[in-house]
């Protein structure tokens, strides 16, 4: 499949004019804070490998260079390293912990094991010692701190031209060559628990830097529809919509910029949420004004999976079905298209993905094969629109508010592109499907009345092939389990259970058993992740 470099080298034009600053990733896991802290600032932060060749740094004219923590030892045989160039282009450059270690040992200071390691928190006492009066780093910032450390080794000698600027009871702290404008800090100024770590991060920025904050979200919808606009020219494109917030926002930016000539394709695979199908086409058609075409494939779907009870053969087989479904559609669309044909397809892929491929630490490993439609067949002559590939997602959230997209898509809970599959578990029929639409619509129903919704990550059903004895009446029944799963999270990745009210549980349960047929139990999922995931499946 064609990529979407010349859409890329379009925005990557805009970057440079953004004058942001370049995070180089030592493989910290703070990384993305970092670049996302930064962003809050309204300055653009992009994040780069280490490894990132001076050329490429320079592309985006960067008005500072942070660098970030990092597993290991510069003493490390395979320890990471940038070109030590970047401390000579005359940009200022902040390192953080393992970034400040390789400052120290890059320009001839001295870096020793510590004793002992200092993980959490510390007290940091500011002092400017041998240098000009005063550390532009640290104005209007109290004397005394409280940190966040997480590091082994530590600053024994500082390079020549250096003065510390802070200290903690073990070791250097801070430090800084105010004349080059490099400055470097032990502790975590990203993480919320260390104390003025957001002064600390604008006077770097506004102070050190002189950057600006021209990072917005009106700018950002005006620059990229016009980017789109010039890069697309007559031509049309067609994009994958599930009416979740990523491939929403996506589609509303690129509507802007091309009208009706984007045609979106929004797929029922027959495992969609109770009445999803026809209230997203609603919503999207007539309350959002873009052109899209339903196509229920329902019938196709169930046929495939029908004997399938392995999770991944599931995930797999939807993910190469909604390819088949959406690449003839496409190809319809192809056919009947008098315009100058359809070369462009639209993704909503978010700048973590992007960042995923580029890491230092390279792809993470696959924990389940989640789907988009990146895996298209070869001979499909796209080439691809990304136009949040440079966005978090809570920065996507405020661009959809910007675009005037209504509540509804903007706190909709994540869902997952194999629906309901996931949290059906055992083989997928009809009958069952019905069953857990109808508890899961209950479950999100009373987390909605509680006033939950918008506070909670995720909250959904999932049927256990699980019978088990009740009485109703004066009947037994023998009937299927609905287990509730409802977490709090901020990137999935994390995640943990939620302490629900025993009322609302209580009415979830007694709903479910009386108004869903076929179900005789309900219990409640206490796992949180790790160890456990999020869906089921
Ligand atoms: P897990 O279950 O891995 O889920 O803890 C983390 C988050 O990802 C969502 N999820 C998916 N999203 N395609 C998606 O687009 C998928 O295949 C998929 N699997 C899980 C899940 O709902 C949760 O928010």
């Amino acid at each position: 499949m064609a990529t979407g470099a010349t859409m890329q080298e379009h925005q990557g034009k805009a970057r440079s004019e953004l004058g942001g600053v370049v995070v180089l990733d030592f493989g910290g896991q703070y990384t993305q804070l970092i670049a996302r802290r930064i962003r809050e600032q309204n300055v653009f932060s992009a994040i780069l490998p280490c490894t990132a060749a001076l050329e490429e740094i320079r592309q985006y004219a960067p008005a500072g260079i942070v660098l970030s923590g990092g597993p290991s030892s510069v003493y490390d045989s395979d320890a990471p390293k940038c070109d030590p160039a970047i401390l000579a282009m005359g940009v200022p450059v902040l390192g953080i912990c393992y970034g400040m270690q390789w400052i120290t040992h890059a320009l001839g200071g001295k870096v020793e094991k510590a004793e002992r390691r200092e993980y959490g928190r510390a007290q940091l006492q500011v002092k400017c010692e041998n240098g000009p009066s005063g550390s532009l780093l640290f104005l209007g910032v109290p004397q005394s701190l409280r940190i966040w450390n997480s590091h082994g080794d530590h600053v024994l000698e500082l390079p020549p031209g250096f003065c510390a600027t802070g200290h903690t009871d073990n070791a250097i702290a801070a430090l800084e060559d105010p004349e080059r404008k490099i400055y470097a800090v032990q502790f975590h100024v990203e993480v919320n628990h260390t104390e003025s770590g957001t002064e600390l991060l604008r006077n770097f920025l506004f102070r050190v830097c002189k950057a600006e904050p021209k990072w917005s979200g009106s700018a950002f919808i005006e620059e990229t529809t016009e980017a789109i606009r010039t890069k697309v020219g007559q031509g049309g494109a067609i994009c994958a919509l599930s009416g979740g917030v990523d491939s929403t926002v996506a589609a509303v930016l690129v509507h802007r910029a091309m009208g009706d000539r984007l045609t979106n394709i929004f797929v029922n695979t027959g495992m969609l949420r109770k009445n999803e199908f026809r209230d997203t086409l609603e919503m999207l058609r007539d309350r959002l004004g873009l052109r899209v075409i339903g196509v229920d494939a329902s019938d196709r779907f169930l046929e495939r999976l029908a004997g399938v009870t392995d999770p991944e053969r599931k995930r797999k087989i939807i993910g190469r079905e909604f390819i088949a479904v959406f690449a003839e559609e496409a190809q319809k669309l192809q056919k009947g298209d008098a315009q100058g044909g359809i070369g462009w397809l639209v993704q909503g892929t978010l700048y973590p993905d992007v960042i995923e491929s580029v890491s230092v630490k390279g792809p993470s490993a696959t924990i389940k094969s989640h789907h988009n439609v990146g895996g298209l067949p070869e001979n499909m002559p796209f080439a691809l629109i990304e136009p949040l590939r440079d966005l978090f997602k809570d920065e996507v959230r405020r661009i959809g508010k910007d675009l005037g997209l209504p509540d509804e898509i903007l706190l909709k809970h994540p869902f997952p592109g194999p629906g309901l599959a996931v949290r059906l578990l055992g083989e997928i029929t009809r009958e069952h499907l019905h069953t857990l639409q109808e508890a899961d619509a209950i479950v999100v129903e009373e987390i909605r009345r509680a006033g939950l919704y918008s506070k909670v990550w995720q909250a959904f059903a999932v049927l256990l092939p699980v019978r088990s004895v009740g009485v109703m009446g004066d009947y037994r029944t023998y009937g299927l389990t609905v287990a509730v799963r409802v977490v709090e999270s901020d990137d999935a990745m994390t995640a943990d259970w939620v302490r629900l009210p025993g009322e609302v549980l209580e009415r979830m349960s007694t709903r479910i058993v009386n108004e869903v047929r076929g179900v005789t139990r309900v219990v409640y999922d206490i796992s949180s992740k790790p160890p456990s995931t999020i869906e089921w499946e």
